[in-house]
Protein backbone atom coordinates (compact mmCIF):
# COMPACT_ATOMS: atom_id res chain seq x y z
CA UNK A 1 0.00 0.00 0.00
CA UNK A 2 1.37 3.65 -0.88
CA UNK A 3 0.93 6.60 1.35
CA UNK A 4 0.60 10.10 -0.08
CA UNK A 5 2.87 12.68 1.41
CA UNK A 6 3.95 16.03 -0.62
CA UNK A 7 7.36 15.52 -2.28
CA UNK A 8 10.70 17.06 -1.58
CA UNK A 9 13.85 17.04 -2.53
CA UNK A 10 16.36 15.07 0.17
CA UNK A 11 20.58 15.82 -0.51
CA UNK A 12 23.11 14.49 0.61
CA UNK A 13 26.53 16.13 0.27
CA UNK A 14 30.08 15.33 1.21
CA UNK A 15 33.25 13.88 0.72
CA UNK A 16 33.96 10.78 -1.15
CA UNK A 17 33.43 7.62 1.17
CA UNK A 18 31.29 10.32 3.72
CA UNK A 19 28.57 7.65 3.67
CA UNK A 20 26.49 9.43 1.66
CA UNK A 21 25.48 6.12 -0.36
CA UNK A 22 25.07 4.28 2.23
CA UNK A 23 22.38 6.38 4.42
CA UNK A 24 20.74 7.11 0.75
CA UNK A 25 20.01 3.47 0.19
CA UNK A 26 19.04 3.12 3.68
CA UNK A 27 16.76 6.30 3.98
CA UNK A 28 14.90 4.92 0.75
CA UNK A 29 14.59 1.40 2.24
CA UNK A 30 12.72 2.85 5.28
CA UNK A 31 10.39 5.28 3.49
CA UNK A 32 9.18 1.95 1.13
CA UNK A 33 8.98 -0.41 4.07
CA UNK A 34 6.61 2.96 5.51
CA UNK A 35 4.77 2.88 1.78
CA UNK A 36 6.00 6.08 0.47
CA UNK A 37 7.12 7.12 -3.18
CA UNK A 38 10.89 7.58 -3.18
CA UNK A 39 13.70 7.49 -5.49
CA UNK A 40 17.68 7.33 -5.28
CA UNK A 41 19.71 9.43 -7.74
CA UNK A 42 23.46 8.64 -6.75
CA UNK A 43 26.35 10.30 -7.95
CA UNK A 44 27.95 7.12 -9.16
CA UNK A 45 24.93 5.76 -11.16
CA UNK A 46 24.09 8.93 -12.54
CA UNK A 47 27.84 8.89 -13.99
CA UNK A 48 26.79 5.62 -16.25
CA UNK A 49 23.86 7.08 -17.52
CA UNK A 50 22.13 10.44 -17.69
CA UNK A 51 25.80 12.07 -16.94
CA UNK A 52 27.82 9.50 -19.03
CA UNK A 53 31.23 10.89 -20.30
CA UNK A 54 31.37 13.64 -17.71
CA UNK A 55 34.72 14.15 -16.15
CA UNK A 56 35.52 15.77 -12.60
CA UNK A 57 36.27 19.66 -13.64
CA UNK A 58 34.36 22.05 -11.96
CA UNK A 59 31.90 22.45 -15.53
CA UNK A 60 31.36 18.44 -15.60
CA UNK A 61 30.10 18.26 -11.96
CA UNK A 62 28.41 21.54 -11.94
CA UNK A 63 26.70 19.66 -15.48
CA UNK A 64 26.21 16.89 -13.38
CA UNK A 65 24.73 18.41 -10.20
CA UNK A 66 22.34 20.23 -12.46
CA UNK A 67 20.89 17.21 -13.93
CA UNK A 68 20.58 15.22 -10.53
CA UNK A 69 19.11 18.73 -9.56
CA UNK A 70 16.69 18.65 -12.58
CA UNK A 71 15.27 14.88 -12.24
CA UNK A 72 15.01 15.77 -8.45
CA UNK A 73 12.52 18.87 -9.00
CA UNK A 74 10.46 16.34 -11.67
CA UNK A 75 9.83 13.82 -8.97
CA UNK A 76 9.22 15.99 -6.26
CA UNK A 77 6.76 17.81 -7.84
CA UNK A 78 4.91 14.61 -8.34
CA UNK A 79 4.89 13.46 -4.85
CA UNK A 80 7.98 11.28 -5.25
CA UNK A 81 10.63 11.78 -2.00
CA UNK A 82 14.01 12.14 -4.32
CA UNK A 83 17.10 11.47 -3.09
CA UNK A 84 20.06 12.48 -4.08
CA UNK A 85 23.99 11.59 -3.09
CA UNK A 86 26.70 13.12 -4.84
CA UNK A 87 29.30 14.74 -3.52
CA UNK A 88 28.44 18.24 -4.78
CA UNK A 89 31.31 20.42 -3.64
CA UNK A 90 30.18 23.60 -4.93
CA UNK A 91 28.23 25.67 -2.65
CA UNK A 92 27.00 27.58 -5.28
CA UNK A 93 25.19 25.06 -7.61
CA UNK A 94 23.69 23.24 -4.65
CA UNK A 95 22.05 26.63 -3.68
CA UNK A 96 20.95 27.04 -6.79
CA UNK A 97 19.39 23.23 -7.24
CA UNK A 98 17.83 24.52 -3.75
CA UNK A 99 16.46 27.52 -5.52
CA UNK A 100 15.26 25.48 -8.78
CA UNK A 101 13.04 23.07 -6.78
CA UNK A 102 9.00 24.09 -7.78
CA UNK A 103 7.92 22.39 -3.95
CA UNK A 104 10.32 24.82 -2.08
CA UNK A 105 10.92 21.91 -0.27
CA UNK A 106 15.04 21.25 -0.41
CA UNK A 107 16.61 19.29 2.93
CA UNK A 108 20.26 19.39 2.80
CA UNK A 109 21.91 17.17 4.32
CA UNK A 110 25.97 17.60 5.25
CA UNK A 111 27.76 14.60 5.88
CA UNK A 112 30.67 16.29 8.01
CA UNK A 113 33.68 13.44 7.99
CA UNK A 114 37.17 14.29 8.81
CA UNK A 115 39.41 13.59 4.82
CA UNK A 116 42.19 11.73 7.52
CA UNK A 117 39.59 9.53 8.78
CA UNK A 118 38.03 8.83 4.85
CA UNK A 119 42.39 8.52 3.94
CA UNK A 120 42.93 6.01 5.86
CA UNK A 121 39.82 3.89 5.39
CA UNK A 122 39.88 4.23 1.72
CA UNK A 123 37.46 2.47 0.88
CA UNK A 124 38.02 2.62 -2.96
CA UNK A 125 41.21 2.97 -2.96
CA UNK A 126 40.92 6.46 -4.71
CA UNK A 127 42.33 8.55 -2.04
CA UNK A 128 45.74 7.07 -2.33
CA UNK A 129 45.57 7.47 -6.31
CA UNK A 130 44.85 10.92 -5.53
CA UNK A 131 47.54 11.32 -3.26
CA UNK A 132 50.02 9.57 -5.55
CA UNK A 133 48.98 11.95 -8.44
CA UNK A 134 47.26 8.25 -10.32
CA UNK A 135 43.55 10.53 -9.56
CA UNK A 136 43.23 14.26 -10.82
CA UNK A 137 41.32 16.82 -9.37
CA UNK A 138 40.16 14.62 -6.50
CA UNK A 139 37.91 16.12 -4.35
CA UNK A 140 39.58 17.36 -0.67
CA UNK A 141 42.76 16.50 -2.21
CA UNK A 142 43.31 18.15 -5.32
CA UNK A 143 40.08 19.58 -5.63
CA UNK A 144 37.93 21.66 -3.53
CA UNK A 145 35.32 20.85 -1.39
CA UNK A 146 32.88 23.48 -0.11
CA UNK A 147 30.76 22.73 3.55
CA UNK A 148 27.30 24.02 3.45
CA UNK A 149 26.44 27.32 5.55
CA UNK A 150 22.82 26.27 6.84
CA UNK A 151 22.31 22.43 5.87
CA UNK A 152 19.29 21.91 7.30
CA UNK A 153 20.85 18.57 8.70
CA UNK A 154 24.53 17.64 10.08
CA UNK A 155 25.82 14.55 10.37
CA UNK A 156 29.20 13.47 11.97
CA UNK A 157 29.32 9.90 10.43
CA UNK A 158 32.94 9.52 11.74
CA UNK A 159 30.96 9.60 15.00
CA UNK A 160 27.88 8.17 14.92
CA UNK A 161 26.43 4.73 13.69
CA UNK A 162 24.47 4.45 10.65
CA UNK A 163 21.75 3.83 12.76
CA UNK A 164 22.04 7.41 14.38
CA UNK A 165 22.43 8.75 11.53
CA UNK A 166 19.22 7.47 9.66
CA UNK A 167 17.45 8.05 13.02
CA UNK A 168 17.90 12.05 12.94
CA UNK A 169 17.12 12.06 9.72
CA UNK A 170 13.92 10.60 9.64
CA UNK A 171 13.06 12.77 13.39
CA UNK A 172 14.18 15.94 11.23
CA UNK A 173 11.24 14.99 8.48
CA UNK A 174 9.02 13.57 11.08
CA UNK A 175 9.06 16.24 13.30
CA UNK A 176 8.49 18.55 10.42
CA UNK A 177 5.80 17.23 8.69
CA UNK A 178 7.98 15.78 5.62
CA UNK A 179 7.00 12.26 6.25
CA UNK A 180 4.02 11.25 8.72
CA UNK A 181 5.28 9.98 11.96
CA UNK A 182 5.57 6.60 12.13
CA UNK A 183 4.40 3.69 14.95
CA UNK A 184 5.47 0.11 14.47
CA UNK A 185 1.96 -1.39 15.04
CA UNK A 186 2.38 -4.73 16.63
CA UNK A 187 -0.18 -6.63 14.42
CA UNK A 188 -3.64 -6.61 15.71
CA UNK A 189 -5.21 -9.69 17.52
CA UNK A 190 -8.08 -11.07 15.86
CA UNK A 191 -11.03 -11.35 17.88
CA UNK A 192 -11.82 -15.05 18.69
S1 LIG B 1 30.27 15.25 -8.11
O1 LIG B 1 31.45 16.05 -7.71
O2 LIG B 1 29.89 15.45 -9.51
O3 LIG B 1 29.13 15.45 -7.19
P1 LIG B 1 29.81 12.41 -7.92
O4 LIG B 1 29.22 12.27 -6.57
O5 LIG B 1 28.86 12.40 -9.08
O6 LIG B 1 30.74 13.73 -7.94
O7 LIG B 1 30.87 11.27 -8.16
C1 LIG B 1 31.85 11.02 -7.22
C2 LIG B 1 32.37 9.59 -7.34
O8 LIG B 1 33.16 9.47 -8.50
C3 LIG B 1 33.24 9.24 -6.16
O9 LIG B 1 32.53 8.56 -5.16
C4 LIG B 1 34.30 8.36 -6.77
O10 LIG B 1 33.88 7.03 -6.75
C5 LIG B 1 34.35 8.75 -8.22
N1 LIG B 1 35.48 9.64 -8.61
C6 LIG B 1 36.33 9.39 -9.62
N2 LIG B 1 37.20 10.41 -9.79
C7 LIG B 1 36.89 11.34 -8.85
C8 LIG B 1 37.43 12.63 -8.52
N3 LIG B 1 38.45 13.16 -9.20
N4 LIG B 1 36.88 13.33 -7.48
C9 LIG B 1 35.85 12.79 -6.81
N5 LIG B 1 35.29 11.59 -7.07
C10 LIG B 1 35.80 10.86 -8.09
Amino acid sequence: MSANVDGFTLWFTGLSGSGKTTLARQVWRELRARGLKVEVLDGDVVRQNLSKGLGFSKEDRDTNIRRIGFVCNLLSRNGVIAIAAAISPYRAVRDEVRASQDTGRFVEVFLDCPIELLMKRDVKGLYQKALTGKVENFTGISDPYEPPENPEIVLHTDQETEEQSMAKILAWLEERGYVPPYHDHAPERACP
